[in-house]
């Protein structure tokens, strides 16, 4: 047996595969086209590893998907694979609409003709895991209850609507054909392999450099954060357990607004690694807001908790402690993503 990951030398990608093999020797096949956010150096660990077979691609390229599921006959497919940052969804929505509509249109229609091919048992085990995102539900205000999965969808960002067509190209796929999907749609996460142009990592890599910490507007807009792996173990066990056709939110309960998230980081680094400039909070400087921010999300993962028992293992306190001492441990893989690429991202965002 063996499974199709997408999007596997990606942030959340890269640690599903290597938290994969700590539970399992089942084989990984995974395609990934190396975009900026794909780093092979996340998954070194594998490097002579026989379970783990690389494959640099893009998942808009129907041949070679279809070549994969013909030669490896995976029992399921797990998509990760997307353009996944709201700011450049800004700059340039283009390759959002490639990758995460394009793209996953065409891994569906790939599956479905694989899965036509299968029959008996392998055509019941058969999965499509479409991994997504709680933006696509829009921006709760102070009072509303956390986003269950019967909300409506009002995605505000190219990067959401993206997502939010994504999921629905998902659905219509098993509506209409009775392709075996599930998807599930997870609250921010911050973890080791973050790309250091999301909150968390940029803070701790522009605080050890002592360039200024960037917060948008007036920094009381929510995010619910989950530690990295406590979203991989819930897609494992949507994948072996979720309904057909169902979604399932998945949300580690931990609402914080972004100064308090930078303010953590910032206490954390000065126990850590003091700077004998002063605290870190120093370097926090208000800018011009994101267009069109939306100002909070909230979780409600009741669902995948009554249904598949699944609970996150890492509480706040306990997984931002261990992303800024990774961070401080790995100064080499920060060193080694802020490519000249990077710097141009950077400058173009916040020059
Ligand atoms: P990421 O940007 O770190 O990684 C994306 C990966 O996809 C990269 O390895 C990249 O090379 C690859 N990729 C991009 N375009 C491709 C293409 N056309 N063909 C093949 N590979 C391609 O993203 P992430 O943060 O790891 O997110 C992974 C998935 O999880 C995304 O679908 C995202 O929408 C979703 N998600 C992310 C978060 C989060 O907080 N990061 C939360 C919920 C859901
Ligand atoms: O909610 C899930 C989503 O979380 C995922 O679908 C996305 O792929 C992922 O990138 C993330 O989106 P956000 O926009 O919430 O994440 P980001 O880290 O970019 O920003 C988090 C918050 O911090 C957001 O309110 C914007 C703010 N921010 C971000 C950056 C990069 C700042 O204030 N300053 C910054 O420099």
């Amino acid at each position: 047996m063996t499974i199709l990951v997408t999007g596997g030398a990606g942030f959340i990608g890269s640690n599903f595969v290597l938290d994969w093999f700590k539970t399992s020797d089942e084989p990984v096949v995974n395609l990934d086209a190396l975009t900026y956010a794909g780093n092979l150096a996340n998954l070194a660990s594998l490097a002579k590893d026989p379970r783990h077979v690389f494959v640099q691609g893009d998942i808009c390229d129907r041949a070679l998907i279809d070549q994969l599921l013909a030669t490896h006959q995976p029992r399921a497919l797990v998509h990760f694979a997307a353009e996944s940052h709201v700011d450049r969804s800004i700059h340039g929505p283009g390759a959002f609409m490639r990758t995460n509509i394009e793209g996953t249109f065409t891994l569906l229609e790939a599956a479905r003709a694989y899965w036509s091919t299968l029959a008996g048992e392998a055509k019941a085990a058969f999965r499509f895991h479409h991994v997504s995102t709680d933006e696509v539900y829009g921006s709760l205000k102070p009072s509303d209850p956390p986003f269950a999965e019967s909300n409506p969808y009002e995605p505000n960002s190219p990067y959401s609507a993206s997502k939010a067509a994504s999921d629905h190209l998902v659905r219509a796929w098993h509506h209409t054909y009775g392709l075996p999907v599930v998807t599930t749609n997870c609250s921010n996460n911050y973890g080791p392999f973050h790309f250091p142009e999301k909150l968390i990592p940029l803070m701790i890599v522009n605080a050890l450099a002592g360039k200024p910490l960037p917060v948008y507007g007036d920094g009381q807009q929510i995010r619910d954060w989950l530690y990295v792996t406590d979203h991989c173990a819930g897609i494992r066990a949507v994948l072996a357990g979720g309904r057909l056709g169902e979604t399932y939110n998945i949300g580690g309960w931990n609402e914080k607004a972004n100064i308090d998230i930078v303010k953590t980081v910032c206490a954390l680094l000065d126990e850590l690694r003091p700077d004998p400039a002063g605290p870190y909070s120093r370097l926090i400087t208000y800018v011009t807001d994101r267009p069109g921010h939306d100002r909070r999300y909230a979780i409600d993962a009741r669902k995948i908790e009554r249904e598949l028992g699944w609970r996150p293992a890492e509480t706040f306190d306990t997984g931002i402690r261990k992303t800024v001492e990774w961070y401080l441990a790995n100064a080499e893989w920060v060193s080694q993503v802020q490519s000249g690429a990077y710097r141009e991202w950077v400058a173009k965002q916040y020059d």
